[in-house]
């Protein structure tokens, strides 16, 4: 097992490029069946969705429409329990198959404050997708329809994910070492 620093932390070797490309081809044909004759329209939240939100959408083979919203609830390793909107939807999601996309999902307080504004646009159906859960974290109900990998309950960073800005050009993802 190797390991990474990434500020004053050290990470240690979790989850290998293989094993994510793996699990985003599985949900993509996953999307890809349940979608069929569909145009579903993806909302990636940034930042930290934005590798998974790509890779996941090359594996398409269905007409689909990408749009990204910026949400952050993170400050270093720790959730603020602030969930804070600084780019909002440009598109109208009225009678739309919506998916939204999450790197991690692990509160789940992210997308329950988020999932509500998508409600009130009344799309046709609405799911979710998200790269990592962490099942121990979840303090909000949710129900999460494509899941990558479930994870403990530790920080990782990488592949888009990072830790105070820094780690998300990683191709892997590392987990915080004790
Ligand atoms: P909640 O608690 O709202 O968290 O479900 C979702 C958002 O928090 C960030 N997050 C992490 N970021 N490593 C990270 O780099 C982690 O282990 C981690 N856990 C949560 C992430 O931005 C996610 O969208
Ligand atoms: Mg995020």
């Amino acid at each position: 097992m190797s390991t990474i620093k990434v500020h004053d932390k050290t990470f240690a070797t979790f989850l290998s490029e293989s094993a994510i490309n793996e699990q985003i081809k599985r949900i993509a044909q996953e999307i890809n069946t349940d979608y069929k004759g569909k145009t579903p329209l993806f909302i990636a939240i940034l930042n930290g969705s934005f590798m998974f939100a790509s890779d996941l959408f090359k594996e398409l083979d269905i007409e689909a429409q990408v749009c990204f919203i910026k949400l952050a609830s993170y400050q270093g390793v720790k959730s603020t329990g602030n969930v804070v909107t600084s780019i909002g939807l440009d598109v109208s999601l009225k009678d739309r198959d919506v998916i939204v996309i999450e790197d991690i999902v692990d509160t789940g307080k992210t997308l329950h404050d988020f999932l509500p504004q998508i409600m009130d646009q009344h799309p046709s159906s609405l799911k979710i997708a998200t790269l990592l859960h962490k099942p121990e974290a979840l303090k909000y109900p949710l129900t999460i329809d494509y899941v990558g990998f479930s994870i403990p309950n530790k920080f990782v960073v990488g592949y888009g994910l990072d830790y105070d800005g820094l780690g998300r050009n990683l191709r892997e993802i590392f987990q915080l070492a004790e």
